[in-house]
């Protein structure tokens, strides 16, 4: 028997069974509904990246499959999800700042069921405070068994104590999981799991796994799938796509399954993050180039101007290549737009690192910009480094760095007034359902007014007013 069938069958099995859970939870909620005449609620809550809202809608998914209702108002909810994250230390102070007050929620509902998940769970440390501060939360597990809460549920509704299942490695790949999309016309789809890059700031490669690719007929599958379903956009998502393929037993490049995404009928805008800089092919600089329906922007992240920084990042590449690439991109795909995430404060970072990243962010032109500080993560290298920036220096470098991104961005969104542009109408604003947002071929965010009907597709704007992060338009109708 070949490995591939190997792998495939478990995850297969793996995925029936979890149905009989998901069967027997339903049950249950669906008689509580006819007894109380209320359907149990869920309340779920992804921080972090795009990859946690991914992995939540799935986890939407499945609640809803189990019988729950989703819920925007927590202390409603009979089911409490959190999709946590720990890339910087903030993320994990909020998960406790709610851990507190989920105390007191679970004293006045007492059947209430608290689930936590993803990368913070894979941290034994966090573990440790959990069973000794937090006895109150129901549910725990982490970022590669994910496909399991129906069961986990089930064992803690039976048992009436808390599940702890935390795997330390990746072991299959469950696919087909049902989700709950957040837009009806775009997706994102998982190309890769993992990160093998150990950047020396970053804990993502140790609560993640190594990097592992899917199968290019399962991504075009789900992909088929939701262009069937409505979808028109798709956002390929990696923690470094630009190495996808390569550890298959049938190796494959990015730029080939981008190709390939390509050909499918019904998507009309692709998209993809995150590229690591040492790893971008001229390969895919050329498919970019060539292919209509993959957008003509960038994710680049830069994370330091300053080249002895970069190396003490660990990240493969100096000021001067990063700059280098971008003006080979700018050259192959003059209108390309670029963003990128930037980082002040690594250890060691002197005024004059600083003044180099400023001088990437004039020199890049970025359109939009992920700016952090940097945040001590216990377990990467970097945490034991010396010199760690006081924080005021920091705090100080920081809003100078948002002042020189703003600069540029108010500048380059200047040169689009009076333009008229195609926007992909995604939704109603929040506060007035008459006023549209979209986004445009390079990721400008574009409010307009216009009819609801328009919500799933591609209209002509005439932008009107620069906001900086977004842009105010006119709907254009046809003569
Ligand atoms: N501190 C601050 N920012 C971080 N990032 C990753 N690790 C840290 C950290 N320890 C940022 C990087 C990365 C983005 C997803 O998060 O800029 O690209
Ligand atoms: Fe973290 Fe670097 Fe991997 Fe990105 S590439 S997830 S920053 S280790």
């Amino acid at each position: 028997m070949s490995i591939e069938r190997n792998n495939v069958l478990p995850a297969q099995k793996e995925l029936e069974r979890q149905q009989e859970f998901i069967d027997s939870i339903r049950k249950q909620n669906d008689a509580y509904a006819k007894e109380t005449g209320r359907q149990k609620k869920f309340y779920s809550l992804a921080m972090g990246c795009q990859m946690n809202a991914h992995d939540s809608e799935k986890l939407e998914g499945m609640l809803t499959e189990m019988g729950y209702v989703a819920t925007q108002e927590e202390s409603e909810a009979d089911m409490i999800i959190y999709n946590t994250c720990c890339v910087r230390e903030n993320a994990e102070l909020k998960v406790y700042g709610k851990l507190g007050w989920l105390k007191h929620y679970k004293k006045e509902h007492p059947d209430a069921i608290i689930a936590l998940c993803g990368c913070m769970m894979q941290q034994d440390s966090v573990l440790q405070t959990l069973r000794q501060k937090y006895r109150h939360v129901d549910v725990v597990f982490g970022t590669f068994n994910l496909y399991k809460l129906p069961e986990l549920l089930q064992t803690r509704l039976e048992s009436g104590r808390t599940v702890y299942d935390i795997w330390q490695e990746h072991r299959e790949t469950v696919e087909d999981l049902p989700q709950i999309r957040h837009f009806p016309y775009k997706a994102s789809v998982n190309i890769m799991f993992g990160c093998n890059n150990f950047c020396s700031y970053c804990i993502v490669p140790y609560v993640r796994g190594r990097e592992r690719s899917r199968q290019p007929q399962d991504i075009l599958q789900e992909v088929k799938k939701l262009s069937a379903d409505g979808v028109k956009e798709i956002m390929l998502l990696g923690q470094n796509v630009n190495s996808y393929g390569k550890t298959l037993e049938e190796p494959i490049s990015f730029a080939k399954l981008l190709r390939m995404v390509h050909e499918v009928e019904g998507i009309e805008r692709i998209r993809f993050m995150t590229s690591h800089p040492k790893d971008l092919s001229d390969e895919l600089i050329e498919t970019m180039a060539e292919l209509p329906k993959v957008c003509n922007n960038l994710h680049l992240p830069v994370q330091s101007g300053s080249s002895r920084i970069l190396q003490e990042m660990n990240r493969h590449y100096s000021k001067e290549d990063y700059l280098l690439l971008v003006e080979k991109v700018r050259k192959a795909i003059p209108d390309i737009t670029l963003s990128t995430d930037i980082m002040v404060g690594f250890p060691g970072e002197e005024e004059e690192d600083f003044l180099e990243t400023l001088d990437v962010v004039k020199k890049a032109d970025y359109s939009t910009a992920f700016t952090f500080i940097y945040s001590k993560r216990t377990g990467t290298p970097a945490a034991v480094m010396e010199n760690q920036v006081p924080e005021e220096v920091v705090k100080e470098r920081f809003s100078r760095l948002l002042e020189t991104l703003d600069d540029g961005i108010h500048r380059l969104h200047e040169k689009l007034l009076g333009q008229t542009v195609i926007v992909f109408a995604e939704e109603c604003s929040k506060q007035d359902s008459h006023i549209l947002t979209g986004r445009t071929e390079h990721n400008t965010l574009v409010h307009f007014a216009a009819d609801q009907t328009d919500i799933g597709q591609f209209v002509p704007v005439k932008l009107t007013e620069n906001k900086t992060y977004y842009m105010i338009g006119e709907r254009v109708t046809g003569e």
